[in-house]
């Protein structure tokens, strides 16, 4: 099965500067073997869904409002990152949970508000440092999917995708073993299952994230548990994000 390789540019690039980014990178990517995709800051997203026609590269933003209109200055939301053509949002990065206190209540009426205008939701989720040193990690995964998948249908999962990223591993070089990685992701698909059936925990695209790099991507691509990745910083180096999505 193909994988799916997201690339999040966080808060890097200028219009201009993404512009000169995809003139290197589409060129490298066009017969890539893998499915790949952008995760874009929102003022990228009306030049994306120009250059991006006609190519092998999915469009999508970093974050969506809670809410669908009105007084929330500041705000974006599902609406009109949908009009702009966008695909997907990620939701819940550890990012946004830990600076802006993100809740994962929140998450889950991110995710409703996704499914309502029919755009897909990565949900990302992981453990912090101390967590994990804690033996907490299972717990505090548990808790992130149940409350952010809640009142959700079986059917509605084909639109979610889980992005599993350790808070410690992003941006840090640090990494948790491929077998790590294997035993976190069954574990979801365990969670997964007791609250959906077999057939959606085989289904669910699971990725990992976590300082990925073009040295280390392959080894964790090679496992059946990993449907692909999604990665930070070295998605900025056109070439380098190349080697990774081929
Ligand atoms: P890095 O690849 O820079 O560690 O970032 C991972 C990430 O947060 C992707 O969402």
């Amino acid at each position: 099965m193909k994988k799916l390789i997201v690339g999040n540019f966080k808060m890097n690039t200028t219009v201009q500067e993404f512009s000169l980014y995809l003139d290197k990178f589409l060129p490298l990517i066009k017969n890539s073997k893998n499915m790949v995709a952008l995760s874009l800051p929102y003022t990228h997203l009306m030049l994306a869904s120009q250059k991006l026609v006609s190519t092998n590269v999915i469009m999508g933003c970093q974050n969506i409002s809670t809410e669908e209109k009105g007084a929330y200055t500041g705000e974006v939301s599902n609406l009109m990152v949908k009009d702009l053509g966008a695909k997907f949002t990620l939701v819940g990065h550890s990012e946004i949970r830990k600076k802006f206190h993100e809740t994962n209540e929140q998450i889950n009426q991110k995710i409703i508000r996704a499914l309502s205008v029919n755009l897909k939701s990565i949900l990302c989720i992981g453990e912090t440092k101390t967590e994990k040193n804690n033996n907490k990690t299972k717990q505090v995964l548990k808790k992130q999917i149940e409350i952010a998948l809640k009142g959700l249908y079986e059917n509605e999962l084909k639109n979610i995708i889980i992005a599993y990223e350790p808070i410690w591993a992003i941006g840090t070089g640090k990494m948790p073993s491929v077998k790590e990685i294997e035993d976190n992701i069954a574990y979801l698909r365990k969670i997964i299952l007791d609250i959906f059936s077999q057939k959606a925990s085989e289904k669910i695209q699971i990725l990992y994230g976590g300082s990925v790099n073009s040295n280390n991507f392959a080894s964790i691509l090679k496992s059946s548990q990993v449907d692909g990745l999604l990665v930070g910083g070295s998605c900025l180096d056109p070439f380098e994000f190349a080697k990774i999505v081929n």
